[in-house]
């Protein structure tokens, strides 16, 4: 069986002040993780010549990334976090005083909220198709680097968690959990590599 491996990307900038989507760097502590993990990968897919690298096409993956040498990675656009739309760039703080109606009705139901000009956790969910078709289709071990949202969206589709638990499953940074798919079912481990 070979393993899958789910991470968020190390601490961005954005994540240090509270605020959603954009496109930062890393924090320092988020540097510190992106050699963790290089560290843990290296170590955990040596001699698995085939695996490979995916994150999204946003800087804190791919510079989460950048310290793991001798795969191949790819990016990909569905692998980009939730797009908040209007709210990009916002605390929640920000979103919940001018925008309290839109506040309200995500709180009411965060998996169907669409964000002004962005989208819901179902639009996301619905752009991971082809990501775990090919998810699917390797042979190889994957590491997949990418966001919360989306992360939460392709956990429970290996860990057949229901869709209404997706926008609340825990998604700690810094945590790389490993999915086995066997005969017997999917086993998970999970590595918190800082505390
Ligand atoms: O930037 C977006 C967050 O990672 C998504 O978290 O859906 O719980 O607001 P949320």
């Amino acid at each position: 069986p070979r393993p899958i491996l789910l991470t968020r990307h190390g601490e961005s900038r954005y994540n240090v002040r509270g605020r959603i989507g954009g496109d930062s760097r890393l924090s320092d502590t988020g540097e510190v993780y992106a050699k963790k993990l290089a560290n843990f990968v290296e170590k955990r897919l040596k001699n698995e010549r085939a695996a490979s690298i995916w994150t999204s096409t946003l800087q804190r993956t791919i510079l989460t990334a950048s310290s793991i040498v001798g795969f191949p990675k790819i990016q990909w656009r569905a692998l980009d976090e939730i797009n908040s739309g209007v709210c990009d760039g916002m605390t929640y703080e920000e979103i919940k005083r001018n925008m309290p109606e839109e506040y309200e009705s995500r709180n009411k139901d965060k998996l169907r909220y669409r964000y002004p000009r962005g989208e819901s956790y179902l639009d996301v969910i619905q752009r991971l198709e082809p990501v775990i078709i090919e998810l699917e289709r390797q042979r190889a071990p994957v590491v997949v680097i990418s966001h919360q949202a989306v992360l939460r969206a392709l956990y429970a589709y290996f860990a057949d968690r229901p869709l209404h638990e997706i926008p609340h499953i825990e998604m700690p940074l810094h945590t790389i959990i490993e999915i086995q798919m066997g005969v017997t079912g999917v086993q998970e481990k999970r590595y918190k590599l800082m505390d």
